[in-house]
């Protein structure tokens, strides 16, 4: 049978990827550390749309993480035809203030085992000639952020590298896509310590997002950033000095009162 597998299922954005996805009646393999959380909403999804859901307990900043995932789905003969690299989580403050062990924790859960898990789940859908990935990026892939460095840097590998091998797949009929939020209603704030509120950029619910990217993906679309002003700021972006953008990404990355201070 084939399965949507969702990293970072049991809560934020990926939990409301589970729950559009069951709305629209797909099978699902969902995957983080909180087994509680998963359980409970597994228990939820399977009674309410009577689809098949499996849930896997797993740290994915742990080197072989990828592996296992892979191989807990060769095991129970799960084919996964939607792969979303979703799960995250967020760090601010200034880049040699952070505890070493915390950034490389990041880098390997936001980029090595998406790229692992994106490069175990391919052959399988190149033989089969369908297949898509979804890797949850940011809009702070497009710029430097000062005090979310290693944040921006890993998110900024996501987009690069999701672009890259979607044009090496695009004959084998398998959609890449990029998704882009800008601040999100979500956990990640509060176990990040930061207030979204503090900072200049609006903020929105997660639902909107996630129906975006499904509607994005099956359109096949490079790059989802949801939302009017997100894509203004993106795209208009582009057209500044990068030096001008640099000191306006100090609004993402901190807040408001450190903007005012490093304009000064
Ligand atoms: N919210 C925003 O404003 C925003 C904006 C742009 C991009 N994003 C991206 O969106 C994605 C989802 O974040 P969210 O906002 O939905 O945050 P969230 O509510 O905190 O959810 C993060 C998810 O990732 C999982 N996760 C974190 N560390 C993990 C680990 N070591 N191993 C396995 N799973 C792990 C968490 O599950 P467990 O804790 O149970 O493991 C949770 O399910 C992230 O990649 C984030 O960078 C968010």
């Amino acid at each position: 049978m084939s399965y949507v597998l969702i990293t970072g299922a049991s809560s934020g954005l990926g939990k409301v990827f589970a729950q559009e996805y069951a709305a629209l009646g797909a099978n699902l393999i969902l995957v983080a550390r909180s087994e509680e959380k998963l359980l409970t909403l597994s228990a939820e999804l399977r009674d309410k749309y009577n689809i098949d859901v499996r849930t896997l307990m797993q740290d994915l900043s742990l080197q072989e993480s990828a592996e296992k995932v892979f191989a807990f789905c060769n095991r129970e003969k799960l084919t996964v035809e939607t792969l979303v690299n979703n799960a995250g989580f967020g760090l601010s403050g200034a880049f040699d203030s952070m505890p070493l062990e915390h950034l490389e924790k990041m880098i390997i859960l936001h980029n090595l085992t998406l790229m692992k898990l994106t490069y175990l789940f391919l052959p399988d859908m190149k033989r089969r000639n369908r297949g898509s990935v979804l890797n949850v990026s940011s809009i702070t892939a497009f710029q430097g952020i000062p005090y979310n460095a290693v944040y921006a840097a890993t998110k900024a590998f996501i987009l690069t590298f999701s672009e890259s091998i979607r044009e090496e797949l695009r004959h084998y009929g398998i959609k890449v896509c990029s998704l882009c939020p800008g601040l999100t209603e979500t956990a990640i704030f509060d176990k990040a310590g930061i207030d979204p509120y503090q900072t200049l950029m609006p903020i929105g619910p997660p639902e909107p997002v996630v129906r975006a990217a499904i509607n994005g993906l099956e359109k096949n679309k490079n790059i989802i950033i949801p939302g009017l002003i997100n894509k203004i700021l993106i795209h208009g972006g582009r057209l500044l000095p990068r030096s001008l953008m640099l000191k306006l990404g100090i609004v993402l990355g901190r807040n408001k009162k450190a903007f005012l201070q490093n304009s000064c």
